[in-house]
């Protein structure tokens, strides 16, 4: 997923593949053995266009997942309800990670918005070394 807008250098650094929102229903998720879930946070939950994947996707088995997400408060619980969606599907869900993302939404606009530069690099920083380390355990 793209949520950190890593850019193509940043793929091929670490080897992954780094799959937009609108791709998504494009990939078989069965060659991964490990998959990340990330999105926004709105009202406590990720983005419907996720919640909805997810939802159709088949059960897996042997399969592992990760959560990732960027809110106003940066919140990990709110990553709850995603690791619960995927644990129904069957994936072994072996971590997650949180930070806080830019937030203009409604009056926020009118201050120039909240946490203006987030994610930044310390958080990019951050999401990368933590998903360095499940893919290291995920391959061992
Ligand atoms: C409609 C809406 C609802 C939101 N609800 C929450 C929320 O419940 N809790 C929170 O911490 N942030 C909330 N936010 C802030 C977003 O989670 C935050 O801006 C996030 O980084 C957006 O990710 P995106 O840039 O990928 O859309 C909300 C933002 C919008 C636009």
């Amino acid at each position: 997923m793209d949520k950190f807008n890593l850019r193509p250098r940043d793929v091929n650094l670490y080897g992954e593949d780094i799959c937009p929102n609108s791709y998504v229903f494009n990939y078989n998720l069965e060659q991964y053995d490990l998959v990340g879930f990330g999105s926004g946070v709105y009202g406590g939950r990720p983005h419907k266009s996720i919640d909805k994947f997810v939802f159709g996707l088949p059960r897996f088995r042997g399969r592992k997942a990760f959560v990732f997400s960027t809110s106003w408060r940066g919140k990990l619980s709110y990553n709850k309800y995603l690791k619960n969606k995927l644990t129904d599907k069957g994936f072994d869900v072996a971590g997650d990670f949180s930070c806080k993302g830019f937030n203009c939404f409604g009056p926020f606009k009118l201050i120039g918005g909240l946490n203006k530069g987030r994610p930044n690099k310390e958080d990019i920083e951050k999401a990368v070394d933590f998903a360095r380390k499940l893919k290291s355990q995920a391959t061992q």
